[in-house]
């Protein structure tokens, strides 16, 4: 893949990523469409983008492995910046059209409420990703951004028990981004435990 590919592929993952909110965008200027409970309709579109593109980066580094392209690496920024952007939309139409920007009331619903709480928790861990995505960062913190960054799989986490947190009946839908998410953090661990059984064999 060369330089110019990449830049390519990078632009087209940021217009693909900004579809659903041009989408949700149009739905409710363009066609006033959004049906009964428009609310829910946005607050469902972006919390779910926002976690599709946060699992979506940690299936990046398994695909790098098990398909050899180094390339896929170059992919995790935009694809992260995306799920942090979602986040952060999800969280203020919550403010803006639920509680129509009264902080005091956002500031104690995010502490009288737990799923509330850890979803707060999720976009405030976020912050220092995103914040440290840059080339320049990477290289200013070495090894610790590398240790920085692997705070991504408990972030998911929250994200998803957030999720789990706010469904009142049918628990399928988050059930299956557990399990995705399971898949993805056993493999992480696998592949951990196989190096270090190499390690040991070789000393
Ligand atoms: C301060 C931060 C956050 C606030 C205030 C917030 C608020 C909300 C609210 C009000 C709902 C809808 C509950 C309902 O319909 O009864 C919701 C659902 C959801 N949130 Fe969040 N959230 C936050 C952070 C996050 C983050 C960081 C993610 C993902 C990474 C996320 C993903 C979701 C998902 C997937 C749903 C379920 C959507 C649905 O099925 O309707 N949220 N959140």
């Amino acid at each position: 893949m060369t330089r110019r590919q990449l830049a390519w592929l990078r632009n087209a993952i940021v217009a693909l990523g900004l579809v659903p909110l041009a989408q949700l965008t149009a739905r409710a200027f363009g066609y006033g469409d959004l049906g009964a409970n428009p609310v829910q309709v946005v607050q469902h579109t972006l919390g779910i983008t926002a976690l599709n593109l946060l699992l979506l980066t940690l299936t990046i580094t398994p695909l790098r492995r098990l398909t050899g392209r180094s390339w896929l690496v170059r992919l995790r920024r935009p694809v992260g910046l995306l799920a942090f952007f979602y986040a952060l939309l999800h969280a203020l139409s919550y403010a803006a059209l639920d509680l129509r920007f009264d902080w005091p009331r956002l500031a104690a619903d995010i502490i009288e409420r737990p799923w509330l709480t850890v979803g707060f928790a999720t976009v405030i861990l976020l912050v220092p990703l995103a914040v440290t995505s840059t080339n320049a960062m990477q290289r200013r913190l070495g090894r610790r951004w590398t240790t920085l960054h692997r705070s991504v799989y408990a972030i998911a986490a929250l994200g998803v028990l957030h999720f789990f947190w706010q469904v009142k009946l049918d628990t399928r839908e988050p059930l299956v981004y557990a399990t995705i998410l399971a898949v993805l953090l056993g493999y992480r661990v696998v592949v951990s435990l196989r190096r270090r059984t190499q390690r040991a064999v070789a000393q």
